[in-house]
C-alpha cells in the first residue's frame, strides 16, 4: 500500500471527527495518518476540545508529539474509533493485529459508538484468513499448551519473533500468528478462541466495524456494514 493511499484514507477519516469528540486512535502505518490529520486540525483550529485514547505506546508517543490531549479510556467509551486493518470482508469482518496492538485496539473498538476501519484495496478479501494470519495474543505461561489448543482448532500457530526472541506486545505477552488453512466461520472461531484459557485476545474483529474507508488510486470508498 503506497504512502499516498495511506495518507489519503487517513485524511478522509480525520474529516469524520467533530469538535468535542473523544476518539479511539488506532495503531499502524495507516492509522498514523489519521492521528496526524487530527493533530493538524487541532493545531490550525478546525477542531477543538478533542481527546484521544491511544491504542499503543507508539500512538501515545505520536499524540505527545502532536500535542493531542490524551485520556484513559472513559467508562462510557469513545465517540469514534478509527484504526487500520489487515483484512476486511464485504460484511466488514476484519483481521487486525499484525502490528501487535490488537488487545488495546479491540478494547477501544468495542467501546466506540462508531468504529471505522481504514486501509487500501489490497486489504479487501472474499474470506478472512485468505492472506493474513490471525494474530492471537497469549499469556506467557503455558504457551506450548495454548499452541496445542490452537492446533486442535485446525490453526497453524507460529510464535512471532521465534522461540529465541519472541516479540512481546505492549502488555508483555507473546503473539501466535495463526494461519487458517481452511475457510472458517468467524463467529464460531471467535468464540472458540475465547474459550482457550491461555488466550488473552485475538485479531478477529467480527461484527464490530460500522464502516470501512477503502482507498484506491481513483477514490476513497466508504463501505457500510450490511443491516
Ligand atoms: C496494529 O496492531 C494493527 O491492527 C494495524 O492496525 C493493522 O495491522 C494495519 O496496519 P497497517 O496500517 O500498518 O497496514
Amino acid at each position: 500500500m503506497s504512502t499516498d493511499l495511506k495518507r489519503r484514507v487517513g485524511e478522509t477519516a480525520a474529516d469524520l471527527v467533530s469538535s468535542g469528540m473523544t476518539l479511539g486512535l488506532g495503531t499502524g502505518s495507516t492509522a498514523t495518518w489519521f492521528v496526524q490529520g487530527v493533530g493538524e486540525r487541532l493545531r490550525d483550529g478546525r477542531l477543538k476540545d478533542v481527546l484521544g485514547v491511544p491504542t499503543s505506546r507508539a500512538t501515545e508517543a505520536q499524540c505527545r508529539e502532536l500535542a493531542i490531549p490524551m485520556v484513559d479510556l472513559p467508562a462510557g467509551g469513545v465517540d469514534l474509533a478509527v484504526d487500520g486493518m489487515d483484512e476486511v470482508t464485504d460484511g466488514l469482518d476484519a483481521i487486525k493485529g499484525l502490528g501487535g496492538a490488537l488487545l488495546r485496539e479491540k478494547i477501544v473498538a468495542e467501546a466506540a459508538t462508531e468504529f471505522v476501519l481504514i486501509g487500501d484495496l489490497s486489504k479487501r478479501v472474499d474470506r478472512l484468513g485468505q492472506r493474513s494470519p490471525i494474530p492471537v495474543e497469549v499469556v506467557p505461561f503455558g504457551v506450548a499448551r495454548t499452541e496445542q489448543r490452537l492446533k486442535d482448532l485446525g490453526l497453524e500457530p507460529v510464535l512471532r519473533g521465534g522461540p529465541l526472541e519472541p516479540q512481546l506486545t505492549d502488555n508483555g505477552n507473546p503473539i501466535l500468528d495463526c494461519r487458517a488453512p481452511e475457510p472458517f466461520d468467524a463467529t464460531w472461531l471467535d468464540a472458540a478462541l475465547h474459550a482457550i484459557p491461555g488466550v488473552v485476545e485475538h485479531g478477529l474483529f467480527v461484527g464490530m466495524a460500522r464502516a470501512a474507508l477503502v482507498a484506491s488510486d481513483a477514490e476513497v470508498v466508504r463501505l457500510e456494514r450490511p443491516a
